[in-house]
């Protein structure tokens, strides 16, 4: 997701974060976390995704998948994907970055789609919100297609950034989209909705806004949602969670979010780390199959 969001950059510090809340009784080795959707190729990471990287490892963090939005960031994705151990990626046009797609442009998903690092075509879909002129969401639809179709070719799954569009991004999905994999990041929309998203076998992905004070909706979503179809993320750098909130977003805040879930579902961390990682691992296959840390 892009929104304009900035913050300074933090060491990962989890005693010291937890100040006010209740220390877990896991520690950061007993846990296995994966970031499904985090982006340490944006340009906020451009003098740190080392340190990044390792500050995930000492969370428990111990794979991120890096989304694309254009074809350049997904590049940069798939060269960090080679260059880390843990790291993986999503290649695709997000939604604001909407332009038509050229014969080259499919050959080079195609080309990369052929890596055993890249999980996904992703993040593709439908923003709504910064996205207001008619003809240019009409492209956002076109390319959203055209992508999803890609993505049946080529044998990966789908991950989805809606924003504000439920509707439009549900009625894609049903008719372009079956047979796909597909995750649905960041999930913002009502539990009716979700409701429609998991009967056609969405995983639904959450985030920071999880723990923002304004998150009810939300909360309802995650607490009532079947476990085996969810998923955490950061979609770092933006939307850090509490209490990280204002700050640079980065893969270790995920274990916020992993805490937050089992607050709502009356679980430990550990099990929603081990149930979150099961299903990153059952959606995105290729997760499976490279080494782990
Ligand atoms: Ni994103």
């Amino acid at each position: 997701m892009k929104q304009e969001e900035r913050g300074n950059v933090v060491p990962f510090a989890p005693k010291d974060a937890r100040e006010n809340t209740t220390e877990p009784a896991e520690s950061a080795e007993a846990i296995e976390l994966v970031d499904t959707h985090t982006h340490l190729n944006d340009e906020k990471f451009a003098d740190d995704v080392p340190d990044a990287v390792a500050r995930a490892r000492a969370a428990g963090v111990t794979r991120c998948i890096n989304m694309g939005d254009t074809l350049e960031s997904s590049k940069k994705a798939v060269e960090l994907a080679h260059a880390y151990e843990g790291l993986f990626a999503g290649v695709g046009i997000h939604p604001e970055e909407a332009r038509e797609l050229t014969a080259d442009d499919d050959a080079q998903l195609a080309k990369w789609a052929e890596d055993e690092k890249v999980v996904c075509i992703g993040e593709i879909g439908l923003d709504y919100y910064w996205v207001k002129d008619e003809p240019m969401r009409e492209l956002q639809r076109k390319i959203f297609i055209h992508q999803l179709d890609l993505a049946r070719q080529l044998h990966l799954p789908v991950c989805i950034h809606d924003r504000d569009a439920h509707a439009d991004t549900l009625a894609i999905l049903k008719k372009e989209g079956q047979g796909i994999p597909t995750v649905l990041h960041c999930y913002s929309g009502s539990v009716e909705m979700a409701r429609e998203f998991l009967k056609i076998g969405c995983y639904l992905g959450t985030d920071g806004p999880l723990t923002f004070k304004n998150a009810s909706k939300l909360l309802n979503v995650i607490r009532e949602m079947p476990l085996d179809r969810l998923l955490v993320e950061t979609d770092a750098p933006y939307m850090a969670p509490v209490p990280m909130r204002g700050r640079r977003n980065e893969p270790a805040f995920v274990r916020f979010i992993a805490e937050k879930v089992a607050e709502l579902r009356s679980m430990t961390l550990a099990d929603v780390a081990r149930a979150t990682t099961t299903n990153a691992e059952a959606i995105y296959p290729r997760l499976r199959r490279a080494e782990k840390r």
